[in-house]
């Protein structure tokens, strides 16, 4: 069933210039993102964090994108950029075609129909003082999308009933819902204009596991039916690998390996993900960077974790590098590794010819 299914007809991105040809849908370029830090300066420059740097990759229609990583690798700061919640310091987002960077107003607000987010904390990001009706036809006000009181009451009890609540839940408060039911008003009020992107920041992190798995097989369904594509953030990697088609795996905010989800799990060419996948390709979870905040200017950022660096490792950035392999049945999306190992295989091709290679080239 198509996006469009939910919303019966009405206006779901169809005049919104929707592009049904082999564009991916999202296509994010070079992204990084620096944070002032607060604190009076009278001399010298501005303290900053960086909390992404030089991000890329890209979700093609229907697909799922799993963003894994540590605490603090910048996954929220990515989701925000890519919802238009926050502005990059550099580089683009294009959503369909558009440059979501240089739309604003009136042009952001319709296009922000198709691209909805379903938040950690589904407590925090529904308003208390707003039954689940309220809650759940508030986009179809803002996008006018249904106009008439009755036309709202049978949306929202279809969107209701879409995520395995029932019609009599329209009056009630979110405090009367469990943790589980809560994320359910969150995600039925995230697909109320049919999106065509869902952004998922850690959505089953505070639910417990029975809870969890139930969330996730309705994202899978939403996926599989409606055709939903997905940006999946989650630092559980068997939920990711359940999930996603397609895996970016970030380390202090640089991603350090990309690709088809089993082609990376099974495979993993970086070190860490190896450290992630571990023995017999059981997925560990992640740990927190403790020593996230050091300056590792000049070095891989992953050297003091490391068990395989060899003499490049502990003088340069480790480059870009590509799998020359055809893409696989999950899609076009390369397999790619930030690593100076890979420059001891011919299998991979390094992405930057300005790049000198330190030792060990073919
Ligand atoms: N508004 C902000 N001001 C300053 N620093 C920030 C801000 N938001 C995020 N950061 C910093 O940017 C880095 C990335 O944060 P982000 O929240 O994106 O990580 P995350 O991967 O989502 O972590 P978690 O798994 O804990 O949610 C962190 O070092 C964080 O402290
Ligand atoms: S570049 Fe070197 S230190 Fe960094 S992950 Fe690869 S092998 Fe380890
Ligand atoms: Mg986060």
């Amino acid at each position: 069933m198509p996006a469009e299914t939910l919303l019966s007809g009405a206006d779901s991105g169809k005049n919104l210039g929707r592009n049904e040809g082999t564009l991916p849908l999202l296509d994010v370029q070079g992204l990084s993102k620096e944070f002032d830090l607060p604190g009076f300066r009278l001399f010298g420059p501005k303290k900053t964090v960086t909390a992404v740097s030089d991000v890329s990759f890209s979700i093609n229609r229907g697909q799922i994108l799993g963003l894994v990583g540590e605490s603090g690798s910048g996954k929220t700061t990515i989701g925000r950029i890519v919802m238009r919640l926050l502005d990059p310091t550099r580089g683009s987002v294009t959503f369909d075609g558009v440059d979501l960077t240089s739309l604003s107003g009136r042009a952001l607000r319709r296009h922000r129909q198709r691209f909805q987010m379903v938040f950690q904390d589904p407590y925090a990001s529904l308003n208390p003082k707003m039954s689940v009706r309220e809650i759940v036809e508030e986009p179809l006000i803002i996008h006018d999308l249904a106009t008439s009181l009755s036309d709202r009451i049978s949306r929202v009890a279809h969107l209701l009933a879409r995520v395995g609540l029932s019609r009599h839940d329209m009056e009630r408060f979110p405090h009367e819902f469990s943790g589980g039911g809560r994320q359910r008003i969150g995600i039925a009020r995230a697909i109320a204009c049919a999106p065509d992107l869902l952004v998922a920041d850690e959505p089953i992190a505070s639910l417990d596991l029975s809870i969890g798995a139930q969330i996730i097989n309705l994202f899978s369904s939403l996926n599989q039916t409606e055709q939903m594509s997905m940006l999946f953030i989650s630092h559980d990697l068997s939920v990711v690998r359940y999930l996603s088609d397609n895996v970016v795996v970030l380390y202090r905010g640089k991603v350090v390996e990309s690709g088809p989800t089993t082609g990376v799990f099974d495979n993993p060419a970086h070190p860490y993900t190896r450290m992630l996948v571990g023995e017999g390709g059981t997925l560990r979870t992640l740990e927190p960077d403790t020593d996230k905040n050091s300056d590792t200017k000049g070095f891989c950022p992953f050297l003091s974790r490391c068990s395989e660096a060899i003499p490049a490792c502990s003088v340069s950035m480790p480059a870009l590098w590509q799998k020359q392999t055809s893409p696989d049945a999950a899609g076009p999306h390369p397999r790619t590794v930030l690593c100076h190992l890979a420059q001891q295989s011919p299998d991979w091709i390094l992405l930057d010819s300005s790049v000198t290679l330190i030792q060990g080239s073919r």
